[in-house]
């Protein structure tokens, strides 16, 4: 275990899957959490990362000197790093130099830390203050123009700092920096593998839901749901029944691969709750954006409460559902202020003759992991590339794809549509080009078009293909006009009543990937 103390700037998360990728696992503590019950965890190493620009900085975080009498090896970055030279009597100067963005380094003392790397070459910086004297018993191993001590190493005492972000992409050598301070330095040992992984959670859940525990989980089509279940299958095989809700806002072929493919994957025993009808009859009528996403949000949980109570009235005599799978990442779980432990929600179930309020214990098995290791486990455990590559799809489905009311003809026009252009997108080699490309029905609009000899008056469909690292912002991804030729050409063709393509051309921000 390696714990990286997160000062409040975006960093933690990143050098913590930085580490994990060195196969070396690690969590993400707070500032301020005492250095004892840091201790007390056993930590091989602590990261200090980035945070703000200046030890000086009015409010600065500042970090127990009690880190240094631990005789646990410490490696500083940017902030942490001055934090480290000023805790062990180096100086931190405020120069008035500052270095931002891309940054040339010159390697002086390759070390323990920087061995094996060019003299020069280009890191990541982010600082107005500079380290001007290393402190006692340190090698000094690389300078910027600006700075005159950027890196330093201790081996004896396993400790080692730069004053660059080698998480980031654009710091050149960064992998290496970090891979040498853990395994070189630090003594990690590369344990942290995805067939560990795939294994130590196998295990920490059969021993959450003991040997008669029973287990539920909603799978919405997704890869954290799938792979959250393909675990829980594992552990305590077909006492985890999987329920899925069929609201009928699903794409093409979707619940057809689901059935087949998930359950050939896993063996999981799964419940299709056929819910079509409820969820139209609930949405007839509605076109307002926030309307539409709420009634489909309430018949989601009705539906969902529903299969709950068959399930439980299925089981054997005495024997409750007590679990309930969820497919939390460890991203959510830091956002959400590093809680530990299990926490109980409520299922109210308003039908007859049954109990008020059933408890559920929530197992969570990615709420260590992050996205990419998810896939990674899903693929270890046989889960087909169908799902565990499935690009984004919102819980709500096409129902806020249909630009006015959501109706059963309309959902047939745009399920025919974006199977077109996923089918193209796919046959084009593009899917792993770009994040995602709703396709948008504008039911509400129509146009006069030509075909044949007659004249038509059908509705136009968007494409909305984007590129992103993380949904919060977005770029419209700019295909190859023979393939949007393609997919309008098929379309038009293909799909009575949509008679025009137009592809959106807007960035996110001002516009969001979806359309409502
Ligand atoms: P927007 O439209 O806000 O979408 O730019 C950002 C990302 O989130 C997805 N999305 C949703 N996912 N439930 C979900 O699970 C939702 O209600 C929802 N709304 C949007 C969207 O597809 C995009 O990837």
């Amino acid at each position: 275990l390696v714990l990286v103390v997160d000062f409040g700037a975006q960093y933690a998360q990143l050098i913590a899957r930085r580490v994990r990728e060195a196969r070396v696992y690690s969590e993400i503590v707070p500032h301020t959490m005492p250095i004892a019950e840091m201790v007390a965890r056993g930590p091989k190493a602590i990261i200090l990362s980035g945070g703000p620009s200046s030890v000086y900085a009015e409010g600065a975080p500042a970090i127990d000197p009690a880190i240094f009498e631990a005789g646990t090896p410490l490696f500083g970055m940017c902030y942490g790093f001055q934090l480290m030279a000023q805790g062990l009597g180096g100086t931190v100067s405020a120069t008035g130099a500052r270095e931002y963005g891309r940054t040339r380094v010159h390697v002086g003392l390759p070390g323990t830390l920087l061995a094996e790397m060019p003299a020069e070459h280009n890191v990541w910086m982010s600082h107005g203050d500079s380290v001007t004297a290393a402190p006692d018993g340190f090698e000094v191993l690389a300078s910027t123009e600006v700075t005159p001590v950027a890196a330093f190493e201790n081996v004896e005492r396993g400790y080692a700092g730069v004053q660059w972000h080698p998480e980031v992409l654009h710091s050149e050598h960064g992998q290496k920096v970090l891979e040498h301070f853990l395994w070189d330095i630090a003594g990690c040992r590369q344990t942290w593998t995805i067939g560990n992984i795939a294994e130590e959670q196998i295990a920490r859940i059969a021993a959450q839901i003991g040997p008669d525990g029973r287990a539920i989980c909603g799978l919405s089509g997704g890869v954290d749901s799938a792979v959250a279940a393909a675990i829980v299958q594992k552990a305590i095989g077909d006492r985890l029944t999987c329920v899925y809700v069929d609201h009928g806002l699903m794409r093409k072929g979707e619940t057809e691969q689901i059935e087949r493919d998930f359950v050939a994957a896993t063996g999981a025993k799964l419940v299709i709750v056929d819910a079509e009808k409820q969820f139209l009859d609930a949405l007839a009528g509605t076109s307002e954006p926030e309307a539409k996403r709420k009634i489909i949000g309430r018949e989601f949980i009705r539906a969902f409460e529903g299969a709950e109570l068959k399930v439980l009235q299925d089981a054997p005599e005495g024997a409750g559902v007590g679990f309930l799978v969820q497919g939390t990442l460890y991203p959510d779980i830091v956002e959400s202020g590093h809680g530990a432990g299990t926490s109980t929600i409520k299922s109210h179930h308003n039908v007859g003759g049954l109990p008020e309020d059933l408890e559920f214990e929530l197992v969570e098995p990615l709420r260590e992991l992050f996205k990419d290791e998810v896939r990674a486990v899903g693929a270890q455990l046989g889960l087909p590339n169908v799902i565990v590559q499935r690009q984004p799809f919102p819980g709500p489905g096409l129902g806020i794809r249909i630009i006015g009311e959501v109706t059963r003809e309309r959902l047939d026009l745009l399920r025919e549509a974006d199977a077109i252009a996923r089918e193209e997108m796919t046959l084009a080699g593009l899917d792993g080009d770009i994040w995602q490309m709703p396709v948008v029905l504008l039911a509400d609009v129509r146009s006069v078009g030509v075909q044949g000899d007659g004249r038509t008056y059908g509705h136009p469909v968007v494409l909305r293909p984007v590129t992103s690292e993380d949904a919060m912002t977005a770029d419209w991804a700019r295909l190859p006009y023979e393939v949007l030729e393609k997919i309008s050409t098929r379309i038009t063709n293909e799909v009575r009543d949509i008679n025009r393509v137009t592809v959106d051309i807007t960035s996110k921000p001002p516009g969001t990937i979806e359309w409502e």
